[in-house]
């Protein structure tokens, strides 16, 4: 096959986007992949536009385009800016077979737009896997996980539940484009567990979109979320962009939401309301049917006084996470004694669980902790002194020092991690 260049003349370019995005595909600047040539690999060559223009930029840019477009799947549409079409007709002339004009009649046909426009929505939206798109028994399975994963806060999970199926239906009736939840509360409660709860339960095999707030409290925070200024076509667009375009499922978690300025507070408020995000370029991505959830560590006294009352009563759903009850604090533990035995099980062969769990259970005094990272800083501190244990024990019944036992200890907390 053919490695063909096509090129497009800037002020057809956002008609192209739109058009090809439509069509389902992202267009991505080459600086991209120069950076991370690994990302090649993870996407789809099928709904890929790389865009050459960037190139010029470098100073080798024979063998910098060598490197990187061999490693493109031929079916990949390659593009570049008019303006550049002199210079990289010369530089990639042993690597690009033709080049060509892009055909404008093929976007700028308002009347084609349309008719594509209503079945393409769903090409765009299939993407990622959404509350409103599971069926009833799916949504069943989906709330018994999401309670099962998430320990304590009853009051929020019935909550949540009845603000999802109300979300359902008004969505349906294009009412309702987003389902925001808006959680405060003290540290290591489960505020982010939320957002990973719904992102494993509605089976995300890539990763939860996550944005944390904090990186973008200076005054540059908005446009390097949503994309650079305008007349840098072809650059990066921001980190959110980059993050829904990645995931596989429609749940943005929005971290340290109060770190952030007016300005971004702004544009959710935007974003909230109509269902779209709209990047400096101009590009918009129809996030219609996600939930999103705001997370934070303001105290409830402070809430009035750094939420705007616009964005308040924006959210659908505000909640104060409170602690942890010690007898949900042991449930925690004993779910992380019986997967962590499981997994010694079956990597290992030796089943410990039995002995584990009341071990571990009576060894963690749970009412001296508030967060539930500490309660994991101290599971695996006894989980080291249950090793030691156990190993002594299989050394005072047997005085073999094999290699593979003294090694033990070691493969058991590889385990450990999640
Ligand atoms: N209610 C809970 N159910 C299950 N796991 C929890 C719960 N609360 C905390 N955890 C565990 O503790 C860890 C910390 O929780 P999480 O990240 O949700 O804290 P957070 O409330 O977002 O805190 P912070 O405000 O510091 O970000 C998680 O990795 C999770 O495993
Ligand atoms: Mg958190």
């Amino acid at each position: 096959m053919e490695r063909v260049l096509l090129f497009y003349e800037k002020e057809d370019y956002y008609d192209y986007k739109d058009s090809k995005s439509l069509e389902g595909y992202s267009i991505i600047s080459i600086t991209k992949f120069i950076h991370n040539l690994s990302l090649i690999s993870e996407l789809y060559p099928e709904t890929l536009i790389v865009d050459l223009s960037a190139l010029t930029e470098y100073t080798t840019i024979q063998s910098v385009s060598e490197r990187i477009i061999y490693q493109f799947k031929p079916e990949t549409i390659l593009i570049c800016d008019k303006a550049k079409q002199e210079k990289l007709e010369y530089e990639l002339r042993f690597i690009i077979d033709r080049f060509e004009n892009i055909n404008r009649a093929s976007f700028t046909d308002k009347e084609r737009k349309i008719t594509v426009d209503t079945e393409d929505e769903n090409l765009i939206t299939k993407r990622h896997r959404k509350i409103i798109d599971l069926d009833e028994s799916e949504l069943e399975i989906f709330f018994e996980k999401f309670r099962k994963r998430l320990y304590g806060h009853a009051k929020f999970k019935d909550d949540f539940e009845e603000q999802v199926r109300t979300f359902r239906v008004f969505n349906k009736l294009k009412e309702h484009k987003i389902l925001s939840l808006f959680l405060m509360g003290e540290s290591g409660v489960g505020k982010t567990e939320v957002a990973r709860t719904i992102f494993d339960c509605l089976q995300g095999n890539k990763k939860l979109a996550k944005i944390n707030f904090g990186n973008y409290s200076n005054e540059f925070s908005l446009s390097s979320l949503i994309g650079s200024a305008r007349g840098y076509i072809g650059s990066e667009d921001g980190e959110i962009f980059m993050k829904v375009r990645e995931t596989d499922v429609g749940v943005l978690l929005i971290d340290e939401f109060e770190k952030s300025n007016s300005a971004l507070f702004n544009y959710f408020l935007e974003v909230l309301e109509s269902g779209k995000m709209t990047s400096s370029l101009g590009e918009e991505m129809d996030i219609n049917g996600f939930i999103i959830v705001f997370t934070s560590n303001i105290p409830k006294s402070d809430f009035q006084k750094r939420i705007s009352p616009e964005l308040r009563s924006r959210f659908d759903y505000k909640c104060i996470f409170t602690l942890l009850s010690d007898v949900d604090k042991r449930k925690y533990i004993e779910f992380r004694a019986k997967s962590i035995g499981k997994k010694v099980r079956s990597e290992l062969g030796i089943e410990i669980s039995d002995k584990l769990i009341p071990y571990l259970i009576s060894q963690i005094n749970v009412s001296s902790y508030k967060n539930m990272r500490d309660i994991n800083k101290e599971l695996k501190k006894e989980f080291l002194k249950f090793l030691t244990a156990y190993q002594n024990s299989i050394d005072e019944i047997d005085n073999n020092t094999s290699p593979q036992r003294t090694g033990l200890a070691k493969r058991f907390l590889s385990l450990f991690e999640y």
